[in-house]
């Protein structure tokens, strides 16, 4: 069985391509410099920031990022580049603790501030160079650093100072070397994105070949040549990642691609249907769907530890999904819609910033010892990279960008006993929720939103008669990585609407109520 990184589909056979590597210093916005750098249509990719430069040379890249990070050069093993990529005559920009590296390993004292520079600052250009092409004298600069860089050598010139920081931005005089105090990929930082157009473009020479279509060209090209007569197992969810694997082998391979979607009992109101007409009888896909619900519910009966309930799903999900594999004759790949995000945070890549373990309890994936080959031909993208592509297969709108949706499913909105009439009622309330969203034009602007079934009852009162019936919580949260997230301030009208349609139309709950906690100290999910 191959590791994940052994089986990635854009690692055989390397198609030559434009690439910028970020050397990640343990920066919290190292994948947003590679976002910008990519909005160019230039392929980015973080590594570590020690990465040999014999690695770097066979990965040719036209540019090299030094992000920020924690630590002080100054200080005992301080995480340093290898000093030969300053020798590579590629071009170089050092951002934050990336500049001070770079200045420290070019000879240039650093020195500990005296106090620290956080925020909003203004910066006044200088000195005219290609990286401030279309900036004018004076911009607003997002810093965040204690050492800086005070007395640059002859070799460099000051391009940019702020009142606190003299040195804010400094070029080599005769080496494409720069180094820029703030940090150009935050939003805070007035025409970042056009500081870093013009590295990669201008003084990188990147003429932004990294587009979606030709990445579906690339991506087609290799499955083809790696799959050969072989078949392909996919598994379906629903989801957008899946969704857009499954398109892009279908585009490749068409039908030596099997979809496996396994219909838990556990999905949201018309899951199965869209699934069905998708990949059923728009791309005429092998679909198997496999209706599973009365197994899982069940293996779920009378079980209401959160815990319990998880790792019962994930065990009946794996079987069902091996049992219903073993079935498809010569099955030799399974494709999976692994992200860069996740890569990245796996440190599966040997090239990769070091380990960091993702805290997350991922339950409805499957296990590596299945004895698939992985095809996993999102695991260069972003998120927003793979909403691009479902745009470019042509998947419906809807399915792009619907809500992310866990696991295990209904089961842990579905607080207490999983039943089917509990179920029911659930699924009802969870469409109005949706349908609202909708209605109010706010469902795009909130990246989760959900109804949850309490295990409470409560009085009410219907006409003239005294009600002791469930409770329905609403959560809708606003959040940039799922790991913090903030509630959603809904309008009240809006949750007026879904109050009074959840009381209304769904029997067996006389109360609605929202839910204002944030994350942490609360989850998304309630279970
Ligand atoms: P929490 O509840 O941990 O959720 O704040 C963060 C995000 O992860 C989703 N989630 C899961 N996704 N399997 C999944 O595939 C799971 O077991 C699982 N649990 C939570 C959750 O919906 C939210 O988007």
């Amino acid at each position: 069985m191959a590791s994940p990184s052994e089986g990635s589909v854009s690692s055989p056979v390397e198609a030559p391509r434009e690439r910028v590597l970020v050397l990640d210093f343990g920066s919290q916005t190292a994948q947003l410099i590679a976002r910008r750098v990519r909005e160019q249509n230039v392929f980015c990719q973080i590594v570590r920031h020690d990465l040999p430069v014999a690695r770097i040379r066979e990965l040719a890249p036209k540019g090299l990022i030094l992000s920020g990070g924690p630590a002080s050069v100054y200080e005992a093993g301080a995480p340093a580049p290898d000093p030969g990529i300053f020798e590579l005559g590629i071009p170089v920009l050092g951002i934050c603790y990336g500049m001070q590296a770079t200045c420290k390993a070019l000879g240039i004292e650093v020195s500990p501030g005296t106090h620290r520079e956080f925020g909003r600052t203004q910066c006044h250009v200088k000195h005219r160079s290609p990286l401030f092409d279309g900036v004018g004298e004076e911009l607003t600069v997002w810093m965040s650093h204690g050492d800086q860089v005070r007395r640059p050598t002859e070799h460099w010139r000051i391009l940019a100072e702020t009142a606190d920081c003299p040195a804010a931005a400094v070029e080599h005089q005769s080496r494409p070397i720069f180094g820029l105090q703030f940090h150009p990929e935050v939003t805070h930082t007035a025409l970042g994105g056009q500081l870093l157009g013009n590295f990669v473009r201008k003084i990188c020479g990147c003429q932004g070949t990294w587009k979606m279509s030709s990445f579906i060209d690339q991506q087609v090209a290799l499955i083809r040549e790696r799959v050969g007569h072989r078949r392909v197992i996919c598994g379906l969810s629903g989801g957008v990642d899946s969704s857009v694997v499954a398109a892009l082998l279908f585009k490749a391979i068409g039908p030596q691609l099997s979809c496996i979607f396994v219909d838990n009992g556990l999905l949201r109101e018309n899951e199965v249907e869209s699934v069905r007409q998708r990949f059923g009888e728009h791309f005429r896909t092998d679909l198997h769907v496999v209706d599973a619900s009365e197994l899982f519910l069940r293996e779920l009966a009378g079980v209401v530890e959160p815990q319990a309930k998880r790792k019962i799903i994930g065990r009946v999900f794996i079987d069902v999904f091996r049992q219903e594999a073993r079935s498809i004759p010569d099955a030799h790949f399974l494709a999976q819609g692994t992200l860069y995000p996740d890569v990245i945070e796996s440190g599966a890549n040997t090239d990769g910033p070091a380990a960091t373990i993702k805290h997350h309890h991922n339950v409805g994936g499957l296990p590596k010892e299945l004895g698939f080959e992985l095809i996993e031909p999102l695991r260069d993208l972003f998120k927003d990279e793979v909403r691009a592509l479902g745009h470019e297969l042509e998947l419906p709108e809807e399915m792009i960008w619907r809500h992310p949706f866990p696991g295990p499913g209904l089961a842990v909105r579905c607080l207490g006993e999983v039943r089917a009439d509990r179920l029911r009622v659930l699924r009802q309330a969870d469409t109005i929720v949706i349908e609202e969203l909708r209605k109010a034009g706010l469902y795009r602007q909130v990246q989760q939103a959900f109804a949850v079934l309490l295990p409470v009852q409560s009085v009410g009162v219907m006409g003239d008669f005294r009600t002791y019936d469930e409770v329905v919580a609403v959560r809708a949260v606003t959040t940039e990585d799922f790991m913090t997230a903030d509630w959603a301030h809904l309008p009240h009208t809006v949750l007026q609407s879904i109050s009074t349609r959840i009381t209304n139309s769904v029997r067996g709950v006389n109360r609605v109520v929202y839910d204002i906690s944030s994350k942490p100290p609360s989850t998304i999910e309630w279970e």
